[in-house]
């Protein structure tokens, strides 16, 4: 496909080339020759028309795939965002490439809206042909905070068993937990290239209370990384709400959000899921509100194939549930909540991994984990690491907070190293 493409590319330039310097010697000729090449001209330029046509025009196959009793909502909130300036919204939405075999997910929809409907009358105020070609400019990325999360559930399944990683990919579902500050209509989050499920969204008050305002459909600015959720009513200072969502999504194909790690073993290859989300990482891997300056408590709970072992901020509390899918038997690791932190530093991982522990004189626990053959290499780390530990907590007279410490060291990984609480990556 992309060979074909640059070779029509070079047929153009040579022949523009041509077109440009017109020959003399031969008229008759060259008048037969530019026939031709206009001929191809026109027909690259057919074929580049479908191109363009093929990737940005697959809106009937998106429209299809939204619930059409909320697309009316949709598409005045995209063209109210359109026409404040964030037009690109509505242009384009690469869905994730996921394979869902046997998830049997209700809808699959983009976190974006592809509507607008040129031809529509339903919206007279606004006209697309008439917008300013001269956007303005986007100055505050800052994530309203009327309604404040004070605590997040977050269930992350990751699906690496087998060898063939193309068909990887995670299941995630959150439920966050919101204290209204101030009255909104709307809960704002961020998220970033997920596919939620949106069969799955809910909005309620903590306490059920029939009177608290209900969904009423769903926006999104791409720009900002936001998903809005939209409220017939404002939300209640002082009240708590809760949002949840399932969602799907391959792992990142960059080193941050959730990625594919893997080194070459003596007989396969291994493959780790691992997390990087300093600076704004987090909204790859679950809905959330992603700034360091909002703390939260989180549950982590991560699905992972029975092979595997998962690690997380937070020490492990049960691990006594499995499940079967597709023939392979995944653990359910429920983490311990962690103290009130920011997102960024949310970590966990799923590797084959070993490691080796000590226990530093005030009763935390340390690990230095590594790929089963090197493991015997981070023996000094981990004893660097106690001694440190202890350095620090008698130079700012603060004991360390966590119960636990684990450092992993990572095939893959893109800075030298990133201290998330209670997990360190390195490289
Ligand atoms: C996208 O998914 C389809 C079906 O699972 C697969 O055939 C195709 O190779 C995938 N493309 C990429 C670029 O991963
Ligand atoms: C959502 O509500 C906040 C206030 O809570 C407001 O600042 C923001 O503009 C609203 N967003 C949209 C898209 O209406
Ligand atoms: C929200 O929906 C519930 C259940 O459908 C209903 O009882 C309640 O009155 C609705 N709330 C508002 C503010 O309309
Ligand atoms: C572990 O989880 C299972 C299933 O949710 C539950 O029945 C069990 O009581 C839990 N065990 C502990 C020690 O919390
Ligand atoms: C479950 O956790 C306990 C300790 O919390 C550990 O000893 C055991 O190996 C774990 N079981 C599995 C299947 O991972
Ligand atoms: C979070 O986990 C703790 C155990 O660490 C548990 O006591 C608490 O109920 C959990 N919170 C929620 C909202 O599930
Ligand atoms: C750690 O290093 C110190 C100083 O080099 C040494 O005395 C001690 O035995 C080491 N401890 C371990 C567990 O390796």
């Amino acid at each position: 496909m992309s060979a074909k493409k640059s070779e029509s590319t070079d047929v153009c330039d040579s022949q523009l080339d041509l077109l440009a310097r017109p020959n003399d010697r031969s008229r008759c000729h060259m008048r037969a020759l530019a026939g031709f090449v206009f001929f191809i001209l026109v027909a690259t330029g057919a074929f580049c028309v479908c191109v363009v046509i093929y990737f940005t025009g697959g809106y009937r196959e998106m429209i299809n795939r939204y619930d059409p009793e909320t697309v009316s909502g949709e598409r005045s909130d995209c063209l109210r965002l359109a026409s404040q300036g964030y037009k690109e919204l509505c242009e384009k939405c690469p869905a994730p490439n996921t394979s869902l075999k046997g998830l049997h997910m209700k809808r699959q929809a983009e976190p974006c809206l592809p509507l607008i409907d040129y031809s529509a009358s339903s919206t007279p105020s606004f006209n697309i042909q008439q917008t300013p070609t001269v956007t303005p400019k986007l100055t505050n990325y800052r994530i309203p905070t009327s309604l404040y999360p004070t605590h997040y559930n977050i269930e992350i399944q990751t699906y690496i068993a087998g060898d063939n990683s193309a068909n990887f990919f995670f299941k995630g579902h959150v439920k966050i937990w919101l204290r209204c500050d101030e009255p909104s209509d709307n809960v704002t989050l961020h998220l970033n290239g997920l596919t939620v499920d949106y069969s799955s969204l809910g909005f309620y008050s903590k306490d059920l209370d029939h009177s608290s305002p209900n969904y009423t459909d769903w926006s999104a600015d791409k720009k900002r990384n936001f998903f809005i959720l939209n409220l017939d009513d404002f939300t209640e200072a002082g009240k708590t709400y809760v949002i949840e969502m399932s969602y799907t999504s391959p792992f990142s194909k960059e080193l941050n959000g959730l990625y594919l790690s893997s080194y070459k073993g003596k007989n396969k290859i291994h493959y780790q899921a691992v997390t990087q989300f300093q600076p704004t990482d987090a909204r790859k891997t679950f809905p959330c509100f992603d700034e360091p300056a909002i703390k939260s408590t989180f549950n982590v709970t991560l699905v992972r194939p029975s092979g595997f072992t998962s690690i997380s901020n937070m020490p492990l509390i049960n691990n006594s549930t499995t499940l079967v899918e597709e023939g392979v038997t995944y653990v359910k690791d429920v983490y311990a909540q962690t103290k009130k932190m920011s997102t960024y530093l949310l970590a966990f991982v799923v590797s084959d991994f070993s490691y080796i522990q000590t226990t530093t004189k005030d009763g935390v626990l340390c690990r230095a984990w590594a790929r089963q053959e090197e493991v015997s290499n981070t023996a000094y780390a981990l004893n660097i690491t106690t001694q440190g530990l202890a350095f620090f907590e008698e130079l700012f007279g603060v004991s360390f907070p966590l119960p636990k410490l684990d450092m992993i060291a990572l095939p893959d990984f893109a800075a030298a190293g990133m201290e998330n609480w209670g997990l360190m990556t390195f490289r």
